[in-house]
């Protein structure tokens, strides 16, 4: 409370410091008066934000599975998905001119190449440049003909991680409407945390109606985090089309619920967050990873952290998270709770953006004057009181106590995805039970200073199978140095192509060949500011045409190489378990296209800065020049804070304190 009275009173006296306009002294107005309404006047009735009580499903005693196995229902459906993705991904593969027998690798659900897509995060500009990635891959618009149509008709799973969640959990929980329509209808043009002053005033009474309603009925929420504000504030835009921009729509109803997830036509969808240990303030690169399916809420990891099997892990079901559990057991009641799993406060939680933000305070947000101390001051009180973070009610409350870390806190506390590093979601797919084949991992980072991917990410995820978690193999990765030496961070290139060339080798262990596939700038300046959270029609546009021209490198490459080479990579696994030996074409797009362990001298590498509008090294010399999409106008594009999403984001966090 301290901490939040001394963050009120910077606030204020930076507010009398800077020089307002009439519209940013208009706004603290009414933003203080949305608050003290949303006291006295509450959300009620079935559109609520609020977790609200229901019967518990018939039978059920003991609500935690341990992460032996994969669930049931994830099983199912990907047995179902594996048999309506068998004539798509045949067409796709019938179109690459492989020499293979296709439908001998193709010829059941069991054998059938096992594909997963994910989307790293990086706010709007990874959600953009994802959104992108995935219309590429779509074969449901023949205005442009990527050769990678077809692949999302032939996906088994797709991950997305904060921005890149917002990216997947919006497409899911929107049942796939297509990129271009979907994104059309999210007026990006309006800040996320500000609508304008005409709309402010019922926009923030809402959202503050919504949260309190929610500590009403016994979350925390309203002074606790900044998550609900945050997750809202998201769910106007992409769920815009839904009752009351998805005030009451959970992720789990919204994707069960989609008839394209009923009809097995959706990739299985998995978002994902990290555990903060309790009392921590950063995230070390061994915390937990969880997952949050339609089915399934929870860790493959040990509940807490710690190595693995230094105590249990376990999932519940999504639906019923906010249900009161003491080992694993009603506590004394009938009721469930359905309603925590928010749509809102899913993606939410997998990007809890302004958490980084107090960290990288003292770089990220240099340069903004006044605004700097305000957002550094106010984020800052929030990291000191743990509010910063997404707390979700713990159902391993009082469960295994002995072993389990957290079977006495009341919350889980979850960050951003990306806080231990490993940016692109490939946790999900390298899960050795999911058997999946191949990983298209789209990157959208920032991690040089000018904003682009250097393969940190794709780093983090191999140091941390050889140093926290060896149950686990992922393709062997060079260094972010080598990486940027050797340009394999400006076209796609494939990891793990010799299956044996894995971390942790075990001959019985599956692990995927990785296509890392990062944002180029072709068409687009892709490399805007994380904390960008406004984007014209001209600007969106721009984003995710860039998007489609780095998966398709934008029909550059000739006679069908980048196709083939592609089928190459998504079937040699299937290739090498049904005994056939690899052909020679695919030898040689092997030879181009993966990563072969080779290091060079990184030390006079330069900076990497690719020039906009232009394409990289690799792709030129297989060219013969006609691109797909050509350069959007990306002059206007502002690549900064706006002073005005300064203002409404501390306006709203320090409203939250008041
Ligand atoms: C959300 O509210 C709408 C409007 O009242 C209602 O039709 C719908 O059934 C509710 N959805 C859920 C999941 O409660
Ligand atoms: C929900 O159920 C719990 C436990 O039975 C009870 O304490 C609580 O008052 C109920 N909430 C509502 C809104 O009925
Ligand atoms: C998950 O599987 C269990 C066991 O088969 C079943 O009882 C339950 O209804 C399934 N849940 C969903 C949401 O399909
Ligand atoms: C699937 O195909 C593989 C390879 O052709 C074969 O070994 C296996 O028996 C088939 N499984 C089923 C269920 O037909
Ligand atoms: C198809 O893609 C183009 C851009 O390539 C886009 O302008 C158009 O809206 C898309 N159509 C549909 C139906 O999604
Ligand atoms: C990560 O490793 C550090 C250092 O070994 C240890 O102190 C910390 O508890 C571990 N955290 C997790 C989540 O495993
Ligand atoms: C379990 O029920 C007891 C008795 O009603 C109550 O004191 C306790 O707070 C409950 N625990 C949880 C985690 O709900
Ligand atoms: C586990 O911890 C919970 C919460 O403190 C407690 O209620 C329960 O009795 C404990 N269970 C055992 C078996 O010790
Ligand atoms: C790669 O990105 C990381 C993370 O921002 C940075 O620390 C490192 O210096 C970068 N390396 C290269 C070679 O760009
Ligand atoms: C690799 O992982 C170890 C253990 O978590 C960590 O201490 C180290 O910093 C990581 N290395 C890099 C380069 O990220
Ligand atoms: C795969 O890698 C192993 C270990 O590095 C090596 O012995 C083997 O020759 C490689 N196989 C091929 C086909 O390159
Ligand atoms: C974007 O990238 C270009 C070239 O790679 C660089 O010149 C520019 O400064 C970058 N913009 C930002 C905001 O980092």
């Amino acid at each position: 409370m301290k901490t939040a009275i001394l963050s009120t009173l910077a606030l204020l006296g930076a507010a009398s410091a800077f020089p307002s306009t009439p519209e940013e002294i208009i706004a603290r107005g009414l933003i203080h008066q949305a608050k003290h309404n949303a006291l006295v006047s509450r959300a009620e009735g079935d559109l609520s934000y609020a977790p609200y009580n229901t019967s518990c499903p018939a039978g059920v005693t003991d609500f935690i599975t341990t992460g032996q196995a994969l669930s049931s229902n994830e099983t199912d459906y990907i047995n179902a998905r594996m048999n309506k993705i068998i004539d798509p991904l045949t067409n796709w593969l019938n179109g690459a001119g492989l020499t293979y027998d296709i439908n001998q690798l193709t010829s059941n659900a069991t054998n059938a190449p096992k594909l997963g897509i994910a989307v790293s995060g990086g706010g709007y500009r990874a959600m953009l440049g994802g959104a992108g990635f995935i219309s590429a891959l779509d074969n449901r618009n023949d205005t442009i003909d990527f050769e990678t149509a077809g692949l999302l008709q032939s996906a088994a799973y797709m991950s997305g991680l904060s921005g890149g969640s917002w990216a997947v959990g919006g497409f899911a929980a929107q049942d796939m409407t297509p990129i271009w329509e979907w994104m059309g209808g999210a007026r990006l043009d309006e800040n996320i945390f500000w609508p304008g002053l005409l709309d402010a005033y019922s926009y923030f009474t809402e959202i503050f109606e919504d949260v309190a309603a929610k500590r009403d009925a016994g979350f925390p929420a309203f002074e606790s985090q900044l998550t609900d504000y945050w997750g809202r504030s998201l769910s106007y835009h992409l769920v815009a089309d839904t009752p009351g921009y998805g005030r009451n729509l959970t992720f789990s109803d919204a994707v069960r619920g989609a008839s394209s997830f009923q009809s097995n036509d959706m990739p299985f969808p998995v978002m994902v967050a990290v555990e903060r240990e309790n009392d921590q303030i950063i995230v070390g690169q061994n915390a937990s990873i969880w997952e949050m399916t339609p089915y399934q809420w929870g860790t493959w990891g040990p509940l807490g952290g710690g190595a693995p099997d230094s105590s249990p892990n376990g999932f519940v079901d999504t639906a019923l998270v906010g249900t009161r559990l003491v080992n694993g057991q009603l506590n004394g009641t009938d009721q469930c709770v359905n309603g925590l799993d928010n749509f809102g406060f899913v993606i939410g939680t997998s990007a809890t953006l302004f958490n980084q933000g107090v960290l990288q305070a003292g770089s990220a947000l240099q340069g903004y004057g006044i605004f700097q101390d305000v957002v550094e001051d106010v984020l800052g009180g929030f990291s000191d009181s743990r509010n910063d973070v997404a707390l979700w009610r713990n159902p391993f409350y009082g469960w295994m106590n002995d072993t389990n870390k957290i079977a006495q806190s009341e919350n889980v506390v979850l960050v951003d995805g990306g806080e231990a590093l490993e940016n692109i979601p490939f946790n999900p797919h390298i899960k050795p039970e999911r058997q999946v084949d191949f990983v298209l991992g789209f990157d959208a980072s920032a991690d040089t200073n000018s904003g682009w991917p250097n393969g940190t990410s794709m780093y983090a995820t191999y140091n941390r199978t050889i140093n926290d978690d060896t149950t686990i193999s992922f393709a062997n990765v060079p260094t972010p140095d080598q990486f940027v030496a050797q340009g394999l961070n400006t076209r796609p290139t494939f990891f793990g192509c010799n299956s044996s060339d894995v971390t942790n080798f075990d001959e019985n262990r599956h692990t995927p060949i990785i296509a890392y596939v990062p944002a180029y700038p072709y068409v687009f300046n892709a490399n805007q500011s994380t904390f960008k959270l406004e984007y014209s029609a001209e600007e969106y546009s721009g984003m995710i045409a860039n998007g489609e021209a780095s998966t398709a490198l934008n029909g550059l490459v000739s006679d069908g190489e980048w196709k083939r080479c592609l089928a190459c990579a998504l079937v040699d696994r299937a290739r090498e378990r049904n005994n056939v030996d690899r052909s020679p074409e695919c030898q040689t797009c092997f030879n181009d296209w993966c990563w072969n362990g080779q290091q060079v001298d990184a030390s006079n590498t330069p900076e990497y800065e690719p020039e906009i509008n232009s394409v990289p090294q690799f792709v030129q010399d297989k060219s013969d020049g006609s691109a797909l999409i050509q350069p959007y106008d990306s002059g206007s594009a502002q690549n900064v804070f706006s002073a005005s999403f300064v203002l409404a984001a501390a306006a709203l966090v320090g409203a939250a304190l008041l």
